[in-house]
């Protein structure tokens, strides 16, 4: 249903292009053929990004090849131990929550992996307890499932669109840990990574989306609204790693700039988060502790 919503070319256009044009073509324009070079040449940097460089595609090649064997072992464990496990994947549009989810299940059995990407909540949602829509997606017996966005909408977006009152945000910031450690005390596994990126690598890769036919349809009327609402944004996800980091369900941050880095160590953590049968830590390595932070180490 979500894709559908956006395949509306209606709902795709941006919501005064005309009068933002004129604005001094320094600024970003999400029409315009090219990005002015200072957006260009901050991107990969923004956001205090810590490497100088992408990583090579046959580093990441030759780094995901294991990854990619033991995240086979994890689901094997799974399937024949009936253990339940949750992904969350948060941030920013443009983060690369579905792409990093893509490298996730692209070997996994679908029956076993699950993604779930609920579109906004129907007049009936609405009207229900608010997690009772994510509630109903929760993973039966060896079962994986992927959350690409969450019930941290709530503190998110609807928080900074308004979809929602300060009051159900604040009641939803004290409620999710208490939701979340009901479904561990229960024996469900979770696993949150939140995928930060700069405000220069955001404009680049939403001004990417619109110019490339195969990728527009991903170009959402919220995501117009990302970048002059970066700021309020930035607020809104430091509350959230504030208030909903909790030892059994605690937030990992990753620096996302360069996709193949964020790719690798967001499986890396999955793996080493999990106690697998037959687990080749050799095979894992190392986690890059410049890209993956603790809540508190990224909040500090
Ligand atoms: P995505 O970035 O996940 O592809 P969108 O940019 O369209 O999708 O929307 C971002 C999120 O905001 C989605 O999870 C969507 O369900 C949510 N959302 C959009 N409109 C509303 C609304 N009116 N009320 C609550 N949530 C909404
Ligand atoms: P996606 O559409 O999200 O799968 O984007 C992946 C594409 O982004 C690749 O095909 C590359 O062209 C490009 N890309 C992203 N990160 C890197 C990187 N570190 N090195 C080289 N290319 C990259
Ligand atoms: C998004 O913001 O749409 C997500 O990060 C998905 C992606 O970039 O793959």
């Amino acid at each position: 249903a979500k894709s559908l919503a956006k395949t509306d070319p209606a709902k795709t256009k941006p919501p005064a292009p005309t009068k933002r044009k004129k604005a001094e073509s320094d600024a970003f324009d999400i029409e315009a053929e090219t990005l002015p070079q200072r957006i260009v040449d901050a991107a990969f940097r923004s956001g205090g990004y810590p490497h100088d460089k992408r990583m090579k595609r046959k580093h990441y090649d030759k780094g995901m090849e294991p990854l990619q064997i033991e995240l086979q072992k994890l689901l094997a464990w799974v399937r024949e131990t009936g253990e339940r496990i949750v992904i969350v994947l948060e941030g920013r549009d443009g983060a690369g929550k579905g792409g990093a989810i893509t490298r996730f299940t692209q070997h996994l059995n679908p029956r076993q992996a699950r993604v779930v990407a609920l579109s906004k909540p129907s007049d009936t949602e609405k009207g229900q307890w608010y997690f009772q829509r994510y509630a109903a997606e929760m993973p039966a017996a060896g079962e994986i499932v992927f959350f690409d966005r969450s019930w941290y909408n709530r503190a998110g977006v609807e928080r900074v669109m308004s979809f929602c009152t300060p009051d159900q945000t604040d009641a939803f910031l004290r409620e999710a840990p208490v939701f979340e450690g009901m479904l561990a005390r229960d024996g469900i596994r979770m696993i949150k990574l939140f995928l930060t990126i700069g405000r220069e690598m955001q404009m680049t890769r939403l001004h990417a989306r619109w110019h490339d036919p195969l990728k527009r349809w991903k170009l959402s009327p919220i995501d117009f609204e990302a970048i002059p609402r970066f700021d309020a944004y930035s607020e809104a996800f430091d509350e959230i790693l504030e208030r909903s980091s909790t030892s059994s369900a605690p937030w990992s941050v990753l620096r996302g700039n360069d996709k193949f880095r964020t790719r690798l160590n967001a499986i890396r953590l999955v793996l080493q988060a999990v106690p697998y049968k037959d687990k080749d830590e050799a095979a894992i390595g190392e986690l890059d502790h410049k890209i993956t932070l603790t809540a508190a180490r990224y909040l500090d």
